[in-house]
Protein backbone atom coordinates (compact mmCIF):
# COMPACT_ATOMS: atom_id res chain seq x y z
CA UNK A 1 0.00 0.00 0.00
CA UNK A 2 1.41 3.56 -1.27
CA UNK A 3 2.09 6.07 1.92
CA UNK A 4 -0.36 8.52 0.67
CA UNK A 5 -3.17 5.57 0.23
CA UNK A 6 -2.37 4.52 4.26
CA UNK A 7 -2.80 8.11 5.13
CA UNK A 8 -5.89 8.49 3.10
CA UNK A 9 -7.56 5.68 5.06
CA UNK A 10 -6.55 6.59 8.27
CA UNK A 11 -7.92 10.16 7.58
CA UNK A 12 -11.08 8.99 6.59
CA UNK A 13 -11.90 7.42 10.15
CA UNK A 14 -10.42 10.53 12.09
CA UNK A 15 -13.27 12.53 10.57
CA UNK A 16 -15.97 9.66 11.86
CA UNK A 17 -14.55 7.95 14.57
CA UNK A 18 -16.18 10.29 17.40
CA UNK A 19 -19.84 9.37 15.34
CA UNK A 20 -19.20 5.96 14.64
CA UNK A 21 -21.29 4.09 17.24
CA UNK A 22 -24.34 6.11 16.23
CA UNK A 23 -24.42 3.53 13.83
CA UNK A 24 -25.99 1.15 16.85
CA UNK A 25 -29.20 3.11 16.54
CA UNK A 26 -29.93 1.97 12.86
CA UNK A 27 -31.73 -1.16 12.76
CA UNK A 28 -30.44 -2.64 9.57
CA UNK A 29 -26.63 -2.48 10.62
CA UNK A 30 -28.16 -3.63 14.15
CA UNK A 31 -29.66 -6.20 11.98
CA UNK A 32 -26.29 -6.96 10.24
CA UNK A 33 -24.07 -7.06 14.22
CA UNK A 34 -26.38 -9.82 15.26
CA UNK A 35 -26.00 -11.67 12.97
CA UNK A 36 -22.59 -11.83 12.82
CA UNK A 37 -22.55 -12.17 16.04
CA UNK A 38 -24.38 -15.58 15.78
CA UNK A 39 -22.11 -16.52 13.02
CA UNK A 40 -19.33 -16.00 15.66
CA UNK A 41 -20.97 -18.38 17.75
CA UNK A 42 -18.07 -17.64 20.88
CA UNK A 43 -17.39 -19.96 23.23
CA UNK A 44 -14.71 -19.15 25.88
CA UNK A 45 -11.22 -19.62 25.60
CA UNK A 46 -11.22 -19.26 22.02
CA UNK A 47 -8.87 -17.15 19.96
CA UNK A 48 -10.30 -14.77 18.18
CA UNK A 49 -9.03 -11.72 15.70
CA UNK A 50 -11.35 -8.75 14.48
CA UNK A 51 -9.91 -7.10 11.64
CA UNK A 52 -10.56 -3.67 11.17
CA UNK A 53 -11.91 -3.90 14.85
CA UNK A 54 -13.04 -0.32 14.50
CA UNK A 55 -14.54 1.18 17.91
CA UNK A 56 -15.13 -2.57 18.82
CA UNK A 57 -18.74 -3.01 18.21
CA UNK A 58 -18.39 -6.56 17.39
CA UNK A 59 -15.38 -7.60 19.60
CA UNK A 60 -17.64 -5.76 23.14
CA UNK A 61 -20.60 -7.78 21.94
CA UNK A 62 -18.08 -11.07 21.23
CA UNK A 63 -16.95 -10.79 25.34
CA UNK A 64 -20.37 -10.02 26.53
CA UNK A 65 -21.12 -13.26 25.25
CA UNK A 66 -18.18 -15.20 26.48
CA UNK A 67 -14.68 -15.27 27.87
CA UNK A 68 -12.93 -15.10 25.04
CA UNK A 69 -8.95 -13.54 24.26
CA UNK A 70 -9.34 -11.24 21.61
CA UNK A 71 -6.82 -9.63 18.98
CA UNK A 72 -7.87 -6.63 17.23
CA UNK A 73 -6.10 -4.99 14.23
CA UNK A 74 -6.85 -1.32 12.61
CA UNK A 75 -5.23 1.03 10.83
CA UNK A 76 -6.89 4.12 11.66
CA UNK A 77 -5.24 5.50 15.89
CA UNK A 78 -8.78 7.23 16.06
CA UNK A 79 -10.80 4.73 15.67
CA UNK A 80 -8.52 2.47 18.39
CA UNK A 81 -8.55 4.85 20.56
CA UNK A 82 -12.76 5.42 20.89
CA UNK A 83 -12.43 1.33 21.64
CA UNK A 84 -9.58 1.42 24.21
CA UNK A 85 -11.76 4.03 26.22
CA UNK A 86 -14.71 1.75 25.94
CA UNK A 87 -12.78 -1.47 27.08
CA UNK A 88 -11.49 0.86 29.87
CA UNK A 89 -15.29 2.00 30.71
CA UNK A 90 -16.31 -1.64 30.71
CA UNK A 91 -13.65 -3.19 32.79
CA UNK A 92 -12.49 -5.55 29.22
CA UNK A 93 -9.48 -6.32 27.51
CA UNK A 94 -8.84 -6.53 24.09
CA UNK A 95 -5.08 -6.81 22.61
CA UNK A 96 -5.07 -4.25 20.17
CA UNK A 97 -2.62 -3.15 17.54
CA UNK A 98 -2.65 -0.23 15.10
CA UNK A 99 -1.67 -1.24 11.85
CA UNK A 100 -3.07 -2.95 8.50
CA UNK A 101 -3.77 -6.17 8.51
CA UNK A 102 -1.46 -6.99 5.59
CA UNK A 103 1.13 -6.52 8.25
CA UNK A 104 -0.54 -8.47 10.95
CA UNK A 105 2.26 -9.07 13.50
CA UNK A 106 3.51 -12.94 13.39
CA UNK A 107 2.34 -14.06 16.76
CA UNK A 108 -0.98 -13.52 15.74
CA UNK A 109 -1.29 -17.50 14.91
CA UNK A 110 -3.11 -20.23 16.19
CA UNK A 111 -6.39 -18.52 15.67
CA UNK A 112 -9.81 -20.14 16.31
CA UNK A 113 -11.50 -17.83 14.56
CA UNK A 114 -11.29 -14.30 12.52
CA UNK A 115 -14.30 -12.00 11.58
CA UNK A 116 -14.10 -8.80 9.32
CA UNK A 117 -16.76 -6.39 9.66
CA UNK A 118 -16.98 -4.00 7.00
CA UNK A 119 -13.15 -3.55 7.14
CA UNK A 120 -11.73 -6.22 4.25
CA UNK A 121 -13.70 -3.60 1.28
CA UNK A 122 -10.64 -1.01 2.00
CA UNK A 123 -8.07 -3.03 1.04
CA UNK A 124 -7.58 -2.66 -3.17
CA UNK A 125 -7.57 -5.26 -6.14
CA UNK A 126 -4.89 -7.91 -5.16
CA UNK A 127 -4.33 -7.12 -1.56
CA UNK A 128 -7.42 -8.64 -0.36
CA UNK A 129 -6.62 -12.18 -1.45
CA UNK A 130 -3.22 -11.66 -0.05
CA UNK A 131 -5.25 -10.59 2.63
CA UNK A 132 -7.02 -14.16 2.41
CA UNK A 133 -3.91 -16.00 1.91
CA UNK A 134 -2.08 -14.75 5.02
CA UNK A 135 -5.44 -14.99 7.11
CA UNK A 136 -6.10 -18.67 6.38
CA UNK A 137 -2.51 -19.62 7.34
CA UNK A 138 -3.47 -17.99 10.61
CA UNK A 139 -6.20 -20.30 11.45
CA UNK A 140 -6.34 -23.16 13.51
CA UNK A 141 -7.29 -26.51 11.52
CA UNK A 142 -11.68 -26.10 11.33
CA UNK A 143 -10.73 -22.26 12.10
CA UNK A 144 -13.63 -20.35 10.85
CA UNK A 145 -13.51 -16.96 9.34
CA UNK A 146 -16.46 -14.57 9.57
CA UNK A 147 -16.76 -12.05 6.22
CA UNK A 148 -19.31 -9.18 6.55
CA UNK A 149 -19.39 -6.84 3.30
CA UNK A 150 -21.56 -4.88 0.81
CA UNK A 151 -22.47 -6.35 -2.81
CA UNK A 152 -21.51 -4.27 -5.03
CA UNK A 153 -19.63 -5.96 -8.41
CA UNK A 154 -16.81 -4.66 -9.30
CA UNK A 155 -17.31 -3.10 -12.80
CA UNK A 156 -17.77 -0.45 -14.52
CA UNK A 157 -21.26 -0.75 -15.62
CA UNK A 158 -24.65 1.69 -15.20
CA UNK A 159 -26.11 -1.62 -13.71
CA UNK A 160 -23.29 -1.43 -11.31
CA UNK A 161 -24.09 2.37 -10.18
CA UNK A 162 -27.68 2.31 -10.17
CA UNK A 163 -27.42 -0.47 -7.61
CA UNK A 164 -25.09 1.62 -5.24
CA UNK A 165 -26.98 4.65 -5.64
CA UNK A 166 -29.77 2.67 -4.60
CA UNK A 167 -28.29 0.78 -1.83
CA UNK A 168 -26.38 3.59 -0.14
CA UNK A 169 -29.57 5.64 -0.56
CA UNK A 170 -31.59 3.72 1.24
CA UNK A 171 -28.88 3.38 3.76
CA UNK A 172 -28.35 7.46 4.03
CA UNK A 173 -32.06 7.88 4.59
CA UNK A 174 -32.13 5.56 7.10
CA UNK A 175 -29.01 6.72 9.31
CA UNK A 176 -30.95 10.01 8.63
CA UNK A 177 -34.23 8.89 10.17
CA UNK A 178 -32.63 7.11 13.03
CA UNK A 179 -29.39 8.80 13.91
CA UNK A 180 -28.95 12.06 12.35
CA UNK A 181 -27.60 13.84 9.11
CA UNK A 182 -23.71 13.54 10.16
CA UNK A 183 -24.38 9.62 9.81
CA UNK A 184 -26.32 10.13 6.81
CA UNK A 185 -23.97 12.45 5.06
CA UNK A 186 -21.29 9.10 5.93
CA UNK A 187 -22.93 7.33 3.86
CA UNK A 188 -22.91 9.51 0.86
CA UNK A 189 -19.39 10.04 1.10
CA UNK A 190 -19.06 6.61 0.91
CA UNK A 191 -21.07 6.15 -1.68
CA UNK A 192 -18.87 8.92 -3.64
CA UNK A 193 -16.03 7.08 -2.67
CA UNK A 194 -17.02 3.73 -3.77
CA UNK A 195 -18.06 5.11 -6.92
CA UNK A 196 -14.54 7.18 -7.40
CA UNK A 197 -12.86 4.38 -5.85
CA UNK A 198 -11.18 6.51 -3.15
CA UNK A 199 -10.01 3.94 -0.53
CA UNK A 200 -13.08 2.31 -0.93
CA UNK A 201 -13.77 -1.29 -2.95
CA UNK A 202 -16.45 -3.20 -2.45
CA UNK A 203 -16.71 -6.32 -4.85
CA UNK A 204 -19.69 -8.40 -5.25
CA UNK A 205 -19.91 -11.91 -2.63
CA UNK A 206 -19.69 -14.23 -5.53
CA UNK A 207 -16.37 -12.51 -5.49
CA UNK A 208 -15.62 -13.13 -2.21
CA UNK A 209 -16.47 -16.33 -2.41
CA UNK A 210 -14.54 -17.06 -5.14
CA UNK A 211 -11.21 -16.02 -3.75
CA UNK A 212 -11.84 -18.19 -0.43
CA UNK A 213 -11.72 -21.01 -2.56
CA UNK A 214 -8.79 -19.45 -4.04
CA UNK A 215 -7.40 -19.46 -0.80
CA UNK A 216 -8.37 -22.72 -0.18
CA UNK A 217 -10.86 -21.99 2.50
CA UNK A 218 -13.39 -24.98 2.35
CA UNK A 219 -17.68 -24.60 3.66
CA UNK A 220 -17.46 -21.12 1.71
CA UNK A 221 -21.45 -20.08 2.44
CA UNK A 222 -23.37 -16.95 1.91
CA UNK A 223 -25.22 -16.58 5.60
CA UNK A 224 -27.06 -13.98 5.61
CA UNK A 225 -27.70 -11.13 2.74
CA UNK A 226 -30.06 -7.50 3.07
CA UNK A 227 -30.86 -6.84 -0.79
CA UNK A 228 -31.72 -2.74 0.84
CA UNK A 229 -28.41 -1.94 2.29
CA UNK A 230 -25.88 -4.81 0.07
CA UNK A 231 -24.84 -5.91 3.64
CA UNK A 232 -23.85 -9.87 3.70
CA UNK A 233 -22.09 -11.93 5.35
CA UNK A 234 -19.86 -15.11 4.33
CA UNK A 235 -18.59 -17.77 6.27
CA UNK A 236 -15.77 -20.13 5.70
CA UNK A 237 -13.36 -22.54 7.57
CA UNK A 238 -10.02 -24.01 6.80
C1 LIG B 1 -16.51 0.51 8.48
S1 LIG B 1 -15.34 0.34 9.76
C2 LIG B 1 -15.89 -1.18 10.52
C3 LIG B 1 -15.59 -1.24 11.99
C4 LIG B 1 -16.11 -2.50 12.71
N1 LIG B 1 -15.49 -3.71 12.19
C5 LIG B 1 -17.62 -2.60 12.58
O1 LIG B 1 -18.13 -3.56 11.98
O2 LIG B 1 -18.31 -1.73 13.11
C6 LIG B 1 -13.89 -0.21 8.89
C7 LIG B 1 -12.64 -0.27 9.77
O3 LIG B 1 -11.59 -0.92 9.03
C8 LIG B 1 -10.38 -0.25 9.32
N2 LIG B 1 -9.39 -0.53 8.25
C9 LIG B 1 -9.34 -0.02 7.00
N3 LIG B 1 -8.30 -0.52 6.30
C10 LIG B 1 -7.67 -1.39 7.15
C11 LIG B 1 -6.53 -2.22 7.03
N4 LIG B 1 -5.81 -2.28 5.90
N5 LIG B 1 -6.15 -2.98 8.10
C12 LIG B 1 -6.86 -2.94 9.26
N6 LIG B 1 -7.96 -2.15 9.43
C13 LIG B 1 -8.36 -1.40 8.40
C14 LIG B 1 -10.79 1.22 9.41
O4 LIG B 1 -9.83 2.00 10.07
C15 LIG B 1 -12.11 1.11 10.17
O5 LIG B 1 -11.95 1.18 11.55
Amino acid sequence: MSHTKKVMKIKLYEKWANVYDENLKIPSYQELINNVISEVDPKDNERILDVGIGTGIISLEILHKADCNLIGIDISPDMVQSLLKKCKTLGKTIDVQIGSVLNLDSKVDNLDKIVASLALHHLSGTEKYEALQMLYNRLNNNGKIIIAELDVKDENSVDRLKKLIEIKSFSAIEAYGYAGSKLAEFELEMLLKIFKKDGEYPIGKNVWCDLLNKACFKDVNVVYENKNTGYFIVSASK
